[in-house]
This record gives structure tokens, C-alpha cells and sequence, in this order.
């Protein structure tokens, strides 16, 4: 395994592991100013960022590379309004679309063909998460930072389900 590579994996693993931390926080942030809704849906990304963090470990392991954990940085306590947490998610998934380009770039430099195969899975998740953060937030605007609007979308949210992602079933 490349050692460039293997380090840069870990460091992703790092990445996707603390994106968990924080979507932990926000979502006990969520609950405990009473929206049950926005909670469940940031525990449902937390969840998905655990999955992305082990997606990383599978593709070392299965190239012969070495998984170091690092230790995760502490999250923020406090976020401000739903649309606030929203925002705070949207700003850490383009941090984090920024990290999964490094990676393709410096794939593509080592000429690791696998390596960027296997990331173009991230890239497209990416886009995904980047649209699912704009959608809360260009719904919460329309609806208004507080009152009935938030209550109804709140209990929207609280629909979403965790999905094993699809990374770890190939
Ligand atoms: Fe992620
Ligand atoms: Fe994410």
C-alpha cells in the first residue's frame, strides 16, 4: 500500500469519524431545545458518517493497508436556531466535499486507478449531502426560523430513517 495513500485514508477516516461527532452534537443540541425531528434526522447523519468513516477502513484493509485511529476533535456545544444547525452541517459537508477532492487529486498524482474508483462513490454522496443540507435550509426560510412552520417540518424529519449505506454493501 502506498504510505501516502494509507495516511491520507486515515486522516479521511478522521474526518468522517469527528463529521459523526458533530452531527451528534447538533442533534443533542436539536432535542434539547424540543425538536425531536431535527434530532432524529441528524442521528440518521451521524449514522451515515460512521458508515463513510468504515467505508475508508474496508477499502484500506482490503489493500493491504493499516487502519490508525486517531483521536477525534471535540464538536461545538451550542449551534443557535434549527436553521443554524442546518447551516452548520451544510458549511462541514463542503469542508468535507473539499477533503474527498484532495484525495481524488492525490489519487490520481500516485496513479492509484483504485483508489479513484473507489472514490468517485464519495464524490456523488457529496453532491447528495451538499442538496440534502440546501433543501432543510431553503425550506426552514421559506417556513420562518420559529413557530407553527418549524413544528410541522420538525415532525416531517422525524420520518427519516437510517439505510445501511451502500458503500458497505459491495
Ligand atoms: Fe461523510
Ligand atoms: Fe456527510
Amino acid at each position: 500500500m502506498n504510505p501516502t495513500i494509507q495516511s491520507a485514508i486515515n486522516k479521511q477516516i478522521n474526518e468522517e469519524l469527528f463529521s459523526a461527532y458533530l452531527y451528534l452534537a447538533i442533534a443533542s443540541y436539536a432535542g434539547s431545545k424540543g425538536f425531536p425531528g431535527l434530532q432524529n434526522w441528524m442521528t440518521v447523519q451521524a449514522q451515515e458518517e460512521i458508515d463513510h468513516a468504515m467505508g475508508f477502513q474496508i477499502h484500506l484493509l482490503r489493500r493491504g493497508g493499516e487502519v490508525e485511529l486517531d483521536a477525534i476533535e471535540k464538536p461545538a456545544k451550542e449551534f443557535g436556531s434549527p436553521l443554524d444547525m442546518v447551516k452548520a452541517g451544510l458549511e462541514h459537508e463542503k469542508h468535507i466535499s473539499g477533503c474527498i477532492n484532495d484525495l481524488f487529486d492525490l489519487a490520481q498524482k500516485e496513479k492509484d486507478f483504485a483508489f479513484q474508483s473507489f472514490l468517485t462513490w464519495y464524490i456523488d454522496e457529496q453532491v447528495e449531502e451538499e442538496e440534502g443540507a440546501q433543501e432543510l435550509i431553503d425550506k426552514m426560510t421559506i417556513l420562518g426560523d420559529n413557530g407553527p412552520g418549524v413544528l410541522a417540518l420538525d415532525k416531517e424529519l422525524a420520518a427519516r430513517a437510517y439505510k445501511p449505506s451502500s458503500i458497505l454493501i459491495q
